[in-house]
């Protein structure tokens, strides 16, 4: 297979076989670091691949690959990653994520990534806010009531901690993180314990099919972190019934030392989600014939 960068023509005429709302960006299209390539057989486009390391994580390269579907199973998406993992320009590892059962998954499983993170089963009903045990004693507040400046800080303090050991948060990253935050976050049915420092929040997420939360303390060492946490998630789960939504989605990890728990306390269901890395161009399998 040949390989070329990606182009501005690219961009605007894809292959018939990407799907219309391909998101495509021509190589080097924010710096070095940010490379995209067209895999080529006999002058026709039958892959696209690209590595880029997000504007929050920096450490790793995140990789991103699409196969002619009537191409797929034939050791070309090996071969695009094999070629992206040569233009990288350092040694930062490689990493994808997706569904455990994901094709995204399985591949990176056979380029030898190994999983730095996993996410449990998250679907959760808001009639299961029966099951959270009520936090006598735990003032919890909408996110309306507190200031958008208060909310923003907790968010970005809340990520950066829960990130540091896995998935270090890069200089500036608050920034990107905060892209988008005023309009997604739904302040009516957030809660926080807030005195008048955030403590502890359920960050509710308007999203499609479902709303997305968001919960952890603000600090790794909150004492009683769990009931704070609890309480907060209890009524927002509380206050999105009562609006109409029957199902939520949190976004937490298993290394979350408060989310984690709490989920053990609800019905959860759903595919458990994996983050994962390969680093070395050695564990990248030989090209095969197509
Ligand atoms: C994932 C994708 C890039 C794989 O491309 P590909 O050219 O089919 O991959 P390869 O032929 O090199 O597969 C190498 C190995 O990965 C695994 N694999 C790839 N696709 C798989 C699938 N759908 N189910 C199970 N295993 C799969 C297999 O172990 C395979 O080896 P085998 O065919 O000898 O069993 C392709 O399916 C695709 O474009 N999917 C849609 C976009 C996407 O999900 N991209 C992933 C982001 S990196």
């Amino acid at each position: 297979m040949e390989f070329r960068p990606l182009t501005d023509e690219d961009v605007a005429a894809p292959p018939a076989w990407l799907a219309a709302e391909a998101d495509l960006r021509p190589d080097r299209w924010r710096d070095d670091c940010t490379r995209a390539i067209v895999g080529l057989e006999g002058g026709v486009p039958v892959a696209v691949g690209r590595i880029f390391p997000s504007r929050v994580h920096t450490s790793r390269f995140w990789t991103e690959i699409v196969v002619d579907p009537g191409r797929r199973r034939q050791g070309v998406g090996t071969d695009v990653a094999a070629e992206l993992a040569r233009l990288r320009p350092d040694d930062r590892p490689m990493c994808a994520r997706g569904s455990l059962s994901s094709a995204a998954v399985l591949f990176a499983r056979s380029l030898g990534a190994r999983p730095y993170q996993t996410c449990p089963p998250e679907q959760v009903r808001t009639s299961s806010a029966a099951s959270l045990a009520a936090q006598g004693g735990v003032v919890v507040v909408a996110g309306a009531d507190v200031t958008l400046e208060e909310l923003r800080r907790a968010w970005t303090d809340t990520y950066a901690w829960a990130h540091e050991t896995w998935s270090p948060v890069a200089d500036g990253f608050e920034e990107p993180l905060l892209a988008g935050f005023d309009a997604d976050l739904d302040r009516t049915h957030t809660r926080v314990v807030a005195d008048p420092a955030i403590r502890a929040a359920a960050f509710v997420f308007r999203d499609q099919p479902h709303p997305v939360l968001v919960a952890e303390c603000r600090s790794r060492h909150q004492p009683d972190g769990l009931g704070l946490l609890r309480a907060c998630v209890r009524a927002s789960l509380l206050s999105l019934a009562a609006d109409g939504t029957e199902e939520v989605i949190f976004d937490g990890h298993d290394t979350d030392p408060h989310f984690r728990p709490l989920l053990d306390e609800l019905p959860a269901t759903g595919e458990p989600f994996v983050l994962l890395e390969w680093g070395l161009t050695a564990t990248v399998g030989p090209r095969r014939s197509p």
